[in-house]
């Protein structure tokens, strides 16, 4: 996969520029907004959207400031989810998080700031009279993906199902709970990230469909990977604090599943996604690859 440093490399360069500058006012905040985005980060999602536009003829290139808007708002939901309130993480990218870095109000902050800028690059770019209308539904896509009924609602169902706030707590049906929380919290940003490229390339009914169920079985894979990684991995390789799940009481596949179910459940998804990476972009082409690095990661 020599062309995914090209890619990580492409995504870096656009962020860097639809990024406030950190000399500008309030310095402070963009400094540390550029902390939390900057150097270090697989930049999955805005590749994700990359990619699929590719997949359907178009040239990546056209959105390059647009898919950006993903990687905000990814950037955003990591510096809260990292906050004491929620996971209380001192590592994130083999750096201190940013509420570390920085101040836990500096931290709050910049994550407001990196939700509100990650919709306006969306609502902004590509410019130009023509692009309005797809403009106008990546900001719904990606809004709808990230709202209560979307990643948030992950969240906090992950928060009440790891007993870091009141709510029910373990049940008979927690495989079920399981996965709504994953599809939710980790699932909708990714399945919209993939779907965006269609979006942004035009593309409606049944190909936009095709396009979105392939981001649905990535996004669930993609958590159950983490998962496993949570439990396998080294700081070092990580770049984040292991076994921090297990130590919160959280609910995850390996918590559940043990490891090795864990695993095999990945290798299937890994299965479906051949199968719809195919039907979207013939035998493997890069939408395949990427699924298969994400299925390696975590088996
Ligand atoms: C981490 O996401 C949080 C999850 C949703 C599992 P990534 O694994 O994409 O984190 P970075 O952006 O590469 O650091
Ligand atoms: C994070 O899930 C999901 C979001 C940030 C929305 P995790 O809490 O498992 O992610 P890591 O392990 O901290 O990266
Ligand atoms: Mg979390
Ligand atoms: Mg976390
Ligand atoms: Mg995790």
């Amino acid at each position: 996969m020599d062309w995914l440093q090209d890619e990580q490399r492409a995504v870096e360069a656009s962020l860097k520029v639809v990024l406030p500058p950190a000399d500008s006012w309030p310095e402070r905040l963009h400094q540390a907004m550029r902390y939390a985005v900057l150097g270090g980060g697989k930049r999955i999602r805005p590749i994700l959207a990359r990619l699929a536009y590719a997949a359907i003829g178009g040239d990546p290139t056209d959105i390059a400031e647009a898919v950006c808007g993903l990687e905000l708002v990814h950037g955003y939901s990591l510096v809260h989810d990292d906050l004491p309130a929620l996971d209380d993480d001192v590592l994130r990218r083999g750096r201190p998080t940013v509420h570390v870095a920085f101040d836990e109000a500096t931290a709050i902050l910049v994550g407001d700031a990196l939700l509100t800028e990650g919709l306006l690059v969306l609502g902004r770019f590509p410019r130009g009279d023509e692009w309005a209308p797809r403009r106008a539904a990546a900001v719904e896509l990606v809004g709808e993906a990230i709202s209560s009924r979307g990643m948030i609602g992950g969240q906090m169902e992950d928060l009440e199902a790891g007993g870091q706030v009141p709510g029910p707590s373990a049940s008979a049906d927690d495989a079920t709970r399981l996965e709504l929380i994953h599809r939710h919290k980790t699932g909708a940003l990714l399945e919209a990230s993939v779907e965006l490229g269609a979006v942004l390339a035009g593309v409606d009914g049944d190909r936009r469909r095709r396009t979105a169920r392939f981001g649905e079985c990535l996004g669930l894979a993609f958590q159950v990977a983490d998962d496993v990684l949570d439990a396998t991995a080294t700081a070092q390789d990580l770049g984040k604090t292991p076994g921090k799940d297990a130590e919160a009481g959280k609910l995850t596949y390996v918590t559940l599943y043990g490891l090795d179910r864990a695993r095999a459940i990945l290798t299937e998804l890994g299965g479906e996604m051949a199968e719809l990476a195919e039907a979207l972009e013939g035998p493997r082409g890069r939408l395949h690859e990427l699924a298969q690095f994400v299925v390696r990661r975590g088996c």
